[in-house]
């Protein structure tokens, strides 16, 4: 649980000691409430399957007890369990099915190449801020009905809101992001247009409509959901490309490779460390009985990197195929925005390659130390056009 494991050690070792010894550990109450952790890919698996006992309601992520409850708790999609979820999910889903994605493509793709020109005429960059941040939020401010001209506002609220150093100046930039979201869904609510806003603002879940707050918090998730995770993942891909030349240079060979490179991104980056649920009846894993309220940790990364699974898991390897890992999760609550992430990873690999960009690093890349998610927080690199 220490933060620094994930910057500075390797947590890969921990979570293969748990797999073989102890695939149900308990972790003792500390700032944080006990939990039990599974590390297992088919634990996590089985229990991702059974929604009915593993509630998203009471939240998804360790919080200090003294933090209290998490304020999204039965309100946002995240955090919610069915009948209400599954209506809140049926509100956007459409937004983010696999034809609405498509009709978003040439636009993503514009934003990709622009990116990707600017961070050429800069010369030296940081991959994270600068490339790989910047089109999952755009993307994201453009399905949500955002203008054009505050995207760059945004662009630096959710910067600082995600950025290491003061939690002082993090938590106001967050206060700022809600602060946006109240105004522009008071206006979508008085004049609708065609975007996600709208559709929130105007929603009716249960036969009322959402509160203000909900449609807040909601936007919130979406926006935070829709940028943080592709963002460091997007980067910690291109790390692993340029500590991995060889598959790098598989993938300019072969651009018909890129799919089975996202894909294997998505599996070795993980960049979501950690998802909780809270047992709402009682249940046994492998012979420990968990009670109701007990939390229950899903470690990702390690279920992304178990042997009984991946064939040599510890390999980046952008050929691997069948490759069924967990970084966005599994059942009800599988990423809404799975179909989106791959898009824009794809989209912004597959740039670089058209323009036959070389990237290398321009200096130490410094990770990120949190529990919540994992990879790179900076990410100094020159990038030259071929
Ligand atoms: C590489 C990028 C991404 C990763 C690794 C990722 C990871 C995840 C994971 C692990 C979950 C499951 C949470 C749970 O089990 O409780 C999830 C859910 C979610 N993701 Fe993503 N995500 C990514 C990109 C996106 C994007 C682009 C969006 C766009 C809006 C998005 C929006 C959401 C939302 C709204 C949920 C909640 C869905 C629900 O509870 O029904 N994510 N994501």
């Amino acid at each position: 649980m220490d933060p620094e494991l994930y910057s500075q050690g390797d947590p890969f070792v921990q979570w293969k000691w748990l797999r073989a010894n102890d695939p149900v550990h308990w972790h003792r109450p500390t700032e944080l409430p006990g939990f039990w952790s599974l590390t297992r890919y088919h634990d996590i698996r089985t229990a991702y399957r059974d929604a009915e006992t593993f509630s998203s309601a009471q939240g998804i992520l360790l919080r200090p007890a003294d933090h209290g409850a998490d304020p999204g708790g039965g309100r946002t999609l995240a955090l919610t369990d069915a009948p209400r979820h599954k209506q809140l999910r049926g509100l956007v889903d459409g937004w983010f099915a696999v034809r609405s994605v498509r009709a978003l493509e040439a636009e993503m793709q514009g934003i990709a190449e622009r990116v990707v020109n600017t961070a050429l005429e800069q010369g030296s960059c940081d991959f994270v801020t600068d490339v790989a941040a910047r089109i999952p939020l755009f993307v994201i401010c453009r399905m949500m009905g955002v203008p054009e001209s505050d995207w760059e506002h945004l662009y630096d609220l959710t910067s600082q809101a995600f950025a290491a150093g003061d939690p002082l100046t993090r938590r106001f930039a967050h206060l700022n992001i809600l602060g946006y979201f109240e105004t522009l869904q008071a206006e979508k609510a008085q004049k609708p247009g065609d975007d996600l806003v709208s559709v929130l603002a105007t929603a009716e879940v249960e036969g009322e409509r959402l509160s203000a707050d909900d449609v807040i918090l909601n936007c919130d998730n979406l926006l935070v959901g829709g940028t943080e995770n592709t963002r460091i993942a997007a980067a910690g891909g291109m790390l692993a490309l340029l500590e991995h030349p060889g598959q790098w240079q598989a993938v300019r060979d072969g651009h018909e490779l890129l799919p089975s490179t996202v894909e294997e991104v998505l599996r070795w980056t993980s960049t979501a460390t950690h998802i909780m649920r809270t047992a709402v009846r009682p249940t046994e894993i492998h012979g420990q009985r968990i009670e109701v309220g007990d939390k229950v940790v899903f470690w990702l990364p390690s279920a992304n990197r178990d042997e009984s699974v991946f064939t040599d898991p510890d390999t980046f390897d952008v050929h691997r195929t069948p490759n069924r890992h967990l970084s966005l999760g599994f059942g009800e609550h599988f990423c809404l925005g799975s179909m989106l992430a791959r898009v824009e990873l794809r989209l912004l690999y597959g740039e670089l390659l058209r323009q036959g960009v070389h990237v290398e690093l321009d200096g130490e890349p410094k990770l990120l130390d949190s529990i919540v998610v994992n990879g790179p927080e900076s990410m100094p690199v020159r990038m030259k056009a071929a």
